[in-house]
């Protein structure tokens, strides 16, 4: 055992904000004496360097992660009678922005691995309604998007990927957003990268989705004066500044990310009571979150307040899926498309172990440590 007991932190965003300051504060002033602070030259800049980023003809900056799917949602003429099909064992907004377009929420299981959609569950639950996919990239890895791209083609089907969790990762051959009609991303502070507040951003290679979604954020107008009915849902210029400083390392930010990951993995392979995360050959997995799995359901409260006892911050992605919510489906439109096992395997069994990119050795150690020491004690 470790001597010392550490605090460690779940999130580094200050010890980030202080390793880059310069580069905050310089766009932030620059921002600031432009005069010019929604839908201004930040803004622009930042959503080129976001598309060059993902290799998209375009990116829209929104308000928040859940607008963007949404927004993304009514571009393609997604709502009311339609149905989506997505998983259960992910953040709220995923099944949220689907109703919230006014479409109904269909979850198939997870696979058992990865966490994310299982694509050999989703034929299944296809029905003549069935009009769009939309795979979350859970925990930093994506889905198997070839795969989901097949059954697309095959029934006619818009893919939308929620990569609120994954910028920056990729899959064997193929990148985020390639392979579908748009992706959303999640700027929220907690997120890789993350501004000191909310944001959020649409990206896709296709122009109708960047026009709409252009004009929907901005009370449906294209051109001063004139409007159709649509939201305020913009990403603020100061946002745009702190993400475009952020953007640059955000590449060096997921190495850092791996590199954790291979020492928890390394430092843990030996507890008997834990699954570590796994990662599919050939992925860029950049951990968002690092996701262990007790072995036994009625472990992981016990793990968790043992973890928190110690000074760790170790938290549940996510304890309760969505279909498990008091007062589900709160009269939305909503279907479950066979038994989801794995979904709820993960929700009862999940926890994250403090994961950023500027964890120090000392509390990687510490908390490989202590995770040890409780294994070793569980009868
Ligand atoms: C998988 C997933 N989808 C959607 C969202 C919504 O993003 P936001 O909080 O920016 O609205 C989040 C994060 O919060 C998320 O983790």
């Amino acid at each position: 055992m470790l001597a010392t007991k550490l605090n460690v932190a779940f999130y580094g965003h200050v010890r980030q904000y202080h390793n880059i300051q310069a580069e905050i504060d310089a766009n932030i002033h620059e921002v600031l004496e432009s005069g010019q602070y929604v839908l201004g030259p930040m803004l622009k800049r930042f959503e080129k360097e976001l598309a060059e980023f993902h290799g998209t003809r375009h990116a829209i900056g929104v308000g928040n992660g859940t607008d963007a799917l949404w927004l993304a949602f009514k571009a393609l003429g997604i709502g009311p009678g339609d149905e989506c099909i997505t998983t259960t064992n992910t953040f709220f907004a995923t099944a949220e922005a689907i109703w919230t377009a006014g479409a109904t929420v269909v979850f198939v299981d997870s696979d058992a691995r990865t966490n994310c959609i299982d694509p050999t569950k989703i034929e299944a639950a296809i029905t003549a309604r069935t009009r769009a996919l939309v795979p979350v990239h859970l925990y930093g890895q994506c889905a198997d998007m070839k795969a989901i791209r097949k059954i697309a083609d095959k029934h006619n089907l818009r893919v939308i990927e929620d990569n609120a969790q994954a910028i920056g990762a990729h899959g064997d051959g193929f990148r985020i957003a390639e392979l579908s009609d748009a992706a959303t991303v999640s700027f929220i502070i907690q997120k890789n990268l993350g501004t000191f507040g909310d944001g959020g951003a649409v990206v896709t290679n296709d122009p109708e989705v960047d026009r709409v979604v252009r004009k929907l954020r901005n009370h449906g107008s294209d051109k001063r004066s004139c409007h159709s009915p649509g939201y305020n849902s913009r990403l603020d210029d100061l946002h745009a500044g702190i993400l475009s400083a952020k953007l640059k390392h955000i590449d060096e930010w997921s190495d850092l990310r791996i590199k954790w990951a291979r020492r928890y993995r390394k430092g843990l392979a030996a507890a008997r009571n834990i699954v570590l995360p796994f990662e599919t050959p050939g992925y860029r997995h950049v951990y968002h979150l690092y996701v262990v799995e007790t072995r036994r359901a009625e472990l992981r409260d016990r793990l968790l307040d043992f973890l928190n006892g110690e000074g760790i911050d170790a938290k549940c992605h996510y304890p309760i899926a969505i279909h498990q919510q008091e007062g589900y489906p709160w009269g939305r439109q909503a279907r479950i498309a066979g038994p989801i096992p794995n979904s709820e395997r993960n929700a009862a069994c999940c926890i994250s172990l403090p994961m950023f990119p500027e964890l120090t050795d000392e509390e990687a150690d510490y908390t490989i440590d202590r995770v040890l020491d409780w294994d070793k004690r569980v009868r």
